[in-house]
């Protein structure tokens, strides 16, 4: 936040506009450690800014993380029953924002995991509408024939209504099959729904990617923060405004 200038501090503080911004400045009603502002000036977190004599909070950089999660990890924030949250995860990694998940993933569910303090963006990157990529690998216990595999592609009845067309390839080796998804929307226990209406019920649930956001190499139970680059693309897939810290 360090050397913003003030236009733009204000609206980031969500006074308005940077042009509305602006005229409180002109109108003489900020004050900048107790002086009157003038056009032009920088501030940052050091300073006290005041409008109309009423302190002005600071804005909240938005942040995102992406979490390996693992198996019997839930993702609500409290869990009536005690088990361990992905926010718990969070804090015993030293994370100090304020966090929420981006979506579920059920309690078996394992992989990638996005959690941000930015409301907007989570919920864009939920909203069907937006359609973001969302990449699993289900394992199942035999190899899905290639009708099937195109059911899946086309849409499968499910009680809330058909799924949407997607992705689907198996990847076989020896005794182990796994289908990969691409879906472009995110119901409630999704995956396991889908393959278990083609007869191959889903053994473990992995997601590797949302977006553009590859889960890579991150060890299961670690978190990192996304790389500036990562931050635009998630943003550019759903169309949220801002920069990301
Ligand atoms: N689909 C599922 O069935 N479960 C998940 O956790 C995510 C997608």
């Amino acid at each position: 936040m360090a050397g913003m200038r003030l236009n733009r501090y204000l609206a980031a503080c969500g006074l308005g506009s940077r042009r509305h911004c602006e005229e409180l400045i002109a109108a003489g009603r900020v004050r900048v450690n107790g002086q009157a502002a003038h056009f032009g000036m920088r501030v940052g977190d050091d300073d006290s800014v005041q409008v109309d004599d009423a302190p002005v909070t600071p804005p909240t950089p938005r942040v995102v993380w992406m979490l390996h999660k693992p198996r019997g990890v839930v993702c609500t924030a409290d869990d009536p029953q005690g088990r361990p949250t992905v926010l718990d995860l969070a804090r015993e990694h030293g994370v100090r924002e304020r966090l929420f998940p981006v979506g579920r993933l059920d309690l078996d569910t394992t992989g990638l995991l996005l959690l941000t303090n930015d409301g907007d963006l989570s919920h864009r990157l939920t909203h069907p509408s937006m359609g973001v990529e969302k990449e699993y690998e289900a394992t199942v216990a035999s190899r899905p024939s290639d009708p099937t595999l195109q059911r899946l592609r086309r849409g499968v009845t499910l009680e809330d209504g058909p799924s949407a067309p997607c992705d689907a390839t198996c990847e076989s080796q020896g005794a182990r099959h796994v289908v990969r998804l691409v879906l472009h929307e995110g119901r409630k226990r999704q995956v396991r729904r889908m393959l278990a209406a083609v007869g191959h019920p889903v053994i473990a649930l992995h997601r590797t990617r949302v977006g553009r956001v590859r889960l890579g190499d991150l060890e299961p139970g670690s978190l990192r923060r996304l790389e500036a680059e990562e931050s635009r693309a998630l943003i550019d897939s759903c169309g949220a405004s801002g920069d990301t810290g």
